[in-house]
């Protein structure tokens, strides 16, 4: 057979097998459709009222006369929170949930590598199923547009195409184990600050390019089953109630045919509520669970006619389709699951060493060879900290955390002196809804300085572990600023002067200012809250057992000034509202198209060997609208260590009758390399990926013309250009 005459019949086959695949879907699906309407035949409105809220904290009311079994839902996006007693916050005292604690969202989007997002989705889904859980809260995807929010650490990037790469690869996978995602928080929830009470603006525009897309493809393209709506509103209404997000995109534009829950305490009404579009109300504060929104008063709704029957059964179809795509009516098939394997511990520290961010390594002082080395100083409060069981909802109580400190010394201890000072003392306390116990954190402790300052003297290297910890990267509240807390920048100038080869380890979860310490010392690697094995994966990047490769998944800025919401004044709001006034020039949107040179740019981040990008392509010079963009470039690693590189593809669209941002990312591939080994990589972005929101036509629009791709490996370091024209 010809070629081309072979190439048609493969394709005939993949067609009849889809249509097939199709066919069979649809047959499942009608037969689901049928269950649903006949369960919901036999159900009393008290019967379905009780599945649309919660009869505790985290589980909702089984219905036994038709085996509809209770629903268990559970915290949180980076492990399996341990278990909470039914009435009230306190810790059930169980025996059998110390989980898996994973690296927080920020590390997780750093690592560039959804494959890590994948891994992280089966032990989170098995552990949940472990436990008994039916629905996870998580991934928490909302955007980065500040520097401050407290739970950005939480989340993933500033940008949506990195979040939704990363999104979608953790949702399939968590749902393969039959556990639903929640997908959290529908939506704008980008600051603590008064989060139950601001209202957001922003141009639809903005919304549509920067703050839906993340959610867009979770729902389109991983499939979630839940979303949690915000605690705060959107253009007026909150966002549990909110017209305009729940049924004119969620369920109309977006298709979605899942559950839309409350965030914990963040229902408003019964009637608004129930007509558009919320299915589930959770967290109420209100102790007789029957005064719940969606308890007594729905039933009342319903009886006089203010809510429709249809609407109430449109909830229950809802609530029991997730049940049933997970499973749950056919227990003796489902997801058992595990806990605490070694797989799973492996994946911790996977997504641990992946993540961290090689910023600075001024005469290559890294990698250190422990095997030379007689003696280093281990200063700072976080080489003995642990960080797993902070944050609030996303807390976990882990099975074992190791520091960096117990690392070092059990790795390198018996060869080289180890001398540990505590450099800082944690100064501040976490105050649930308020920053005010982070505030006269900066006092210098001129003892524990001198003593950091005696060890460094008396050692070859120095490395101090600094950044923040849970009461500053945490749910409930804000930071105050940007800086490095408890007098850090001084401890860090007064080491460095004491030894030259010093190294800074960075353990936080969203930008801080490092102006104060670059020009200061050599080597500055991020390696976020590491979760459980954060210890290891940091002591093995020290040490160059493990090369980084993390990049950064949002800019850091020199100063706070900087950052566009920062620099026009809209964070966190004025009287309860905030309008997003830097519109769709969110991180490095706004540094590359204002031409301001941040500290570090988003996508950077060096590795112990080097990388060229070269032979960068495009498959064609002119495409139609419908069309894909088949890119190819090379990636080489020029140096002497195995490594892996990012390389990143932007798109700029100089000429347009709209203001474009400099450029934004539409693909990216994270290449594994040996020495010398060149790797060629296809990177495809639809046309249709190039449009911008047209605000007038209310629609995408790609404008024929001429697009710049670039290929590089942060926003600011682009190896090469290729024109491409769209016709
Ligand atoms: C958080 C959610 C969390 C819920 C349950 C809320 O305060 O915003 O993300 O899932 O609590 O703990």
């Amino acid at each position: 057979m010809k070629g081309t005459a072979r190439q048609f019949v493969f394709g005939f086959i993949c067609m009849m097998i889809a249509a097939a695949a199709n066919a069979q879907h649809t047959v499942k699906d009608n037969k689901q459709e049928e269950k649903i309407r006949s369960l919901i035949s036999q159900m009393t409105l008290p019967e379905k009222v009780s599945l649309l809220h919660a009869n505790s904290k985290f589980y909702v009311s089984a219905v036994k006369r038709l085996n509809i079994p209770e629903w268990a839902l559970s915290d949180g996006p980076h492990g399996v929170r341990a278990e909470i007693n039914r009435d009230n916050w306190a810790y059930a005292g169980w025996t059998n949930d110390s989980a898996t604690c994973f690296p927080p969202g920020t590390a997780l989007a750093a690592t560039w590598n959804p494959r890590l997002a994948y891994g992280r989705g089966i032990v989170l889904g098995e552990e949940a199923r472990f436990r008994k859980k039916d629905i996870l809260l998580g991934p928490g995807i909302n955007i980065i547009r500040s520097p401050l929010c407290g739970r950005n650490f939480e989340y993933m990037s500033e940008d949506p195409f990195l979040i939704s790469r990363m999104a979608v690869a953790y949702i399939k996978a968590l749902q393969s184990k039959d556990v639903a995602v929640s997908v959290k928080h529908w939506l704008a929830n980008n600051q603590e600050e008064h989060r139950d009470s601001v209202d957001v603006n922003m141009s639809e525009r903005a919304l549509r390019e920067i703050y839906l897309p993340g959610f867009k493809a979770s729902i389109t393209e991983g499939g979630a089953y839940t979303v949690m709506a915000a605690y705060n509103k959107f253009r007026g209404d909150w966002c549990s109630e909110n017209e305009y997000l729940n049924r004119q995109i969620l369920r109309k534009e977006l298709g979605f045919k899942g559950v839309l829950m409350t965030d914990w305490s963040a229902a408003h009404t019964t009637e608004k509520a129930a007509l558009t579009g919320l299915d589930l109300e959770m967290g109420t504060d209100k102790k007789d669970y029957n005064d719940w929104y969606f308890a007594n008063p729905l039933i009342k709704a319903v009886e006089e006619g203010k809510v429709p029957m249809a609407v109430v059964d449109e909830k229950v179809a809802n609530v029991l389709r997730v049940m049933m795509n997970t499973k749950m009516f056919d227990e003796s098939n489902r997801e058992k699951g595990k806990m605490n394997t070694p797989e799973h511990q492996r994946a911790a520290y996977n997504d641990a060493a992946e993540a961290a961010v090689l910023l600075q390594n001024n005469g290559n002082l890294l990698p250190l060879n422990f095997t030379k080395i007689k003696s280093i100083a281990v200063i700072g409060d976080n080489a003995t900290r642990k960080h797993c069981g902070g944050g609030l909802s996303s807390e976990i109580k882990t099975l074992y955390e190791i520091t960096p400190l117990d690392a070092i010394q059990k790795k390198f201890g018996t060869t080289v002196k180890i001398n540990f000072v505590q450099g800082y003392e944690k100064q501040s306390n976490f105050k649930e809804g308020s920053n005010a116990g982070q505030a006269g954190a900066d006092k210098l402790d001129w003892k524990l300085i001198d003593e950091a300052v005696k060890a460094a003297k008396e050692s070859e290297v120095a490395i101090i572990f600094a950044g923040l910890n849970h009461d500053f990267d945490t749910e409930s509240s804000d930071k105050q600023n940007m800086d490095l807390p408890y007098g850090q920048d001084v401890l860090i100038r007064e080491v460095a002067k004491a030894n030259p080869n010093t190294i800074v380890v960075i353990i936080a979860g969203s930008p801080v200012k490092l102006s104060g310490i670059v020009y200061r010392v050599p080597a500055i690697l991020w390696s976020w809250f590491g979760g459980m094995e954060a210890g290891n994966a940091v002591a093995d990047l020290l040490s160059g057992k493990v090369n980084p490769s993390g990049k950064l998944p949002f800019t850091i800025p020199v100063s706070l000034d900087q950052s566009p919401a920062h620099a026009l004044g809209n964070f966190p709001g004025r009287n309860l509202k905030v309008n997003y006034e830097e519109d769709i020039l969110v991180g490095y949107r706004w540094f590359d198209t204002k031409k301001i040179v941040p500290q570090f740019p988003f996508g950077y981040g060096l590795s112990y060997t080097g990388f060229s990008i070269s032979n960068f392509t495009a498959d064609k010079a002119t495409y139609g609208k419908t069309e894909t963009i088949h890119a190819k470039c090379t990636v080489k690693n020029t140096g002497s260590s195995y490594g892996a590189e990012v390389a990143q593809l932007y798109v700029s669209d100089p000429v347009c009758s709209v203001l474009r941002p400099e450029k934004e990312l539409k693909a990216f591939e994270k290449v594994f390399l040996q020495p010398g080994e060149t790797k060629t990589i296809e990177l495809d972005v639809k046309v249709a990926d190039l449009a911008f929101y047209d605000e007038a036509k209310k629609a995408w629009n790609v404008e024929a013309g001429d697009f710049i791709l670039q290929i590089g490996n942060s926003s600011r370091n682009i190896s090469k250009s290729v024109k491409i024209s769209i016709k």
